[in-house]
């Protein structure tokens, strides 16, 4: 009895790990699929980092820039705040309309950075949303590598020729 017992517990224990992991990483898949669309769509981050965050938006690098985040070293969280408070004293815009109102970002307010202030994004992304993207930059982006044309074709579906210009892997 013993033995059946706690075999049966390890069995729940199992399927309870089961339905945990299950769920979290469906809700990891969807948040990286608001992510991108929120990347591509609402805040307009390839127009400075490139569709694939490659750094170069059209060819070439854009005006102030903008880093490969495919090859970014930062943490998620690091590039949470960064999306969250843009970077001082560079042309990365702060997505929280009210970053440096108060002290949340970096423990400074607009008067401490006076002309190193980055400028608000046209678009404000709420807290869940800022999650969302730094979710896709650093589960979709960050160390993946040259841009292939599977990875093309995931993000602009079958867009015709254009995506035959990156190698097949
Ligand atoms: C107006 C152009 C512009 C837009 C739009 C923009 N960025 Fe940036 N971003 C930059 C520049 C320029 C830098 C480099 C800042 C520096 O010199 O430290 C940067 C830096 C970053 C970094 C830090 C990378 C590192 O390794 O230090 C992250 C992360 C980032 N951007 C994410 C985003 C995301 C996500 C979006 C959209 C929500 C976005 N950026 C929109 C221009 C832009």
């Amino acid at each position: 009895m013993i033995c059946c017992t706690s075999r049966f517990g390890a069995a729940m224990a199992a399927v309870a790990l089961a339905i945990v992991l299950g769920s979290s990483a469906t809700a990891a898949g969807e948040d990286a699929a608001s992510g991108q669309r929120i990347w591509k769509s609402k805040a307009g981050c390839p127009t400075c980092h490139g569709w694939s965050g490659d750094g170069f938006p059209s060819g070439f690098h854009s005006e102030g820039n903008a880093p490969s985040l495919r090859e970014t070293q930062l943490t998620r969280d690091q590039i949470r705040e960064t999306i969250q408070c843009g970077r001082p004293g560079t042309p990365m815009p702060h997505f929280d309309r009210f970053a440096y109102t108060d002290k949340r970002c970096y423990d400074m307010t607009a008067e401490d950075l006076g002309d190193l202030e980055p400028i608000r994004a046209p678009t404000t992304l709420q807290p869940y949303e800022i999650d969302a993207v730094a979710d896709y930059v650093a589960g979709k982006i960050k160390g993946a590598g040259p841009v292939t044309r599977a990875q093309c074709v995931e993000f602009f579906g079958e867009a015709g020729s254009y995506c035959d210009k990156y190698p097949e892997r």
